[in-house]
């Protein structure tokens, strides 16, 4: 059975890989930039394994790209992007996305992280440059803060808003004391608390922000926890 739905997961996939030309030209730049987006979850932002998700689960498989040794010429690198730990020895924690990214997608990224192996220092500054982006979601994350929670929140998110003088039972949170993960924090932004079995002081937010507005709305009091 199982064998059975690998074998048509690996059909789909070969459908779409095959059928996806795309005729921009596939670059290290644009690898590094899927790599980015795509991989640093559990790869980590250097490749070498210290990606959120294997710093979390408890016994993940070793995640270091750098000193990996499962896939290693550029045609293995390619397969296990593309089927993930179905077809090789590669465990199957490593999703198959050859049905998520187009063929210049994976052409660029297999090259990104050839490349990342040979020559680290260089690859790594590419990298860099994505985080410095993620540093003006802040900014993103600030002026959403200040456009649509100060009011309750205050400026530092204490629960000292204006409208904590007449919001009381409960009082606006003070988000400097939040325990929550960040998971929760964005499901309570995007339903608001009653749909969470909280006060319904507390807006949803869902349709009027948009997922990126929430995602770093979400980051941007996630920062202001002391
Ligand atoms: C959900 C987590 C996850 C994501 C997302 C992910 N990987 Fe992996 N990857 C893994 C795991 C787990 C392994 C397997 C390690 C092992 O078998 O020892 C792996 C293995 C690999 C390997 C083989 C490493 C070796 O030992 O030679 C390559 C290459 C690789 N991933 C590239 C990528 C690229 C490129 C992306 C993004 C397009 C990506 N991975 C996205 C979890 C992930
Ligand atoms: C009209 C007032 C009001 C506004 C505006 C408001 N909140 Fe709230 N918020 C509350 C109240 C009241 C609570 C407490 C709910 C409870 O404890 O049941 C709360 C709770 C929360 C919590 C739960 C924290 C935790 O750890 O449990 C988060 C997160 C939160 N708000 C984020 C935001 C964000 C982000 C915005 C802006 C996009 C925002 N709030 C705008 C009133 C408001």
């Amino acid at each position: 059975m199982k064998f059975l739905l690998a074998l048509v997961l690996l059909m789909s996939i070969n459908i779409v890989y095959s059928q996806q030309s795309d005729d921009t030209i596939p670059t290290v730049e644009s690898g590094a930039s899927v790599f980015w987006k795509r991989c640093v979850l559990c790869h980590g932002a250097q490749g070498m394994g210290e990606g959120e998700i294997p710093l979390k689960i408890k016994d993940y498989p070793n995640t270091n790209i750098m000193t990996a040794n499962k896939a290693k010429t550029t045609e293995e690198i390619r397969d296990a992007i593309v089927y993930g730990g179905i077809l090789s020895n590669i465990s199957t924690y490593m999703p198959p996305m050859g049905n998520e990214l187009t063929w210049t997608e994976i052409q660029s990224v297999t090259m990104f992280v050839d490349n990342l192996r040979k020559f680290p220092a260089k690859h790594f500054e590419m990298l860099k440059q994505y985080s410095t982006t993620l540093e003006d979601k802040k900014g993103l994350g600030r002026s959403t803060f200040q456009s649509r929670c100060v009011l309750c929140h205050g400026a530092n998110g204490e629960g000292d808003g204006r409208m904590s003088r007449v919001i009381k039972s409960p009082p606006p949170f003070n988000l400097t004391k939040s325990q929550m993960p960040a998971a929760y924090l964005k499901l309570i932004v995007e339903k608001g608390g009653e749909s969470l079995g909280r006060s319904g002081q507390m807006p949803p937010w869902g349709e009027q922000l948009s997922k990126e507005e929430i995602n770093a709305v979400v980051t941007y009091i996630l920062q202001l926890r002391k």
